[in-house]
């Protein structure tokens, strides 16, 4: 049998209460259950960080959690960015940096660094280096990343 359970998830501020398995990850139930197809699944198995959102303000790979784990807790997505006609610093900074081609990483290295940024937005440029080569990017070589980032981080004080 089965074992499934109701849940309430609050992603960005919007409480979605689902029936999902005990054994349905967090990305599968954001994405499925709750809509919000922004968050990207990559490897499934917490190598790529296409997955990444930020939990009580944590970046986590949402493919490693289960969704029951993350009731109760603060869900934040790539949805949750932008502010009105308002993008956040980091996507107006990865558009004029060029830091995107297909653009199915970007939501996961935008939850990354706005996850680390706002705890500590003065990152030396070894420790950013360090924290992006966290998510893996097939198309843009990283240095366009980094440089919106830093741009970014510098936009987010
Ligand atoms: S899909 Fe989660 S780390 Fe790759
Ligand atoms: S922009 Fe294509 S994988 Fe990063």
């Amino acid at each position: 049998m089965t074992d499934r359970r109701e849940i309430t998830l609050k992603i960005n501020g919007t409480e979605y209460t689902i029936n999902v398995e005990a054994r349905r990850t967090l990305v599968d139930a954001i994405r499925e259950e709750c809509g919000q197809t922004g968050t990207h699944i990559g490897c499934e198995h917490g190598v790529c960080g296409a997955c990444t959102v930020l939990v009580n303000g944590n970046p986590v790979r949402s493919c490693l959690m289960f969704a029951v784990q993350a009731e109760g807790q603060s869900i934040r997505t790539v949805e949750g960015l932008q502010q009105g006609e308002q993008l956040h610093p980091l996507q107006e900074s990865f558009m004029k940096h060029h830091a995107l081609q297909c653009g199915f990483c970007t939501p996961g290295f935008l939850m990354l660094a706005v996850g680390v940024l706002e705890k500590n937005p003065d990152l030396t440029d070894e420790e950013l280096s360090d924290l992006l080569s966290s998510n893996l990017c097939r198309c843009t070589g990283y240095e366009n990343i980094m440089k919106a980032v830093r741009a970014g981080a510098d936009g987010m004080k």
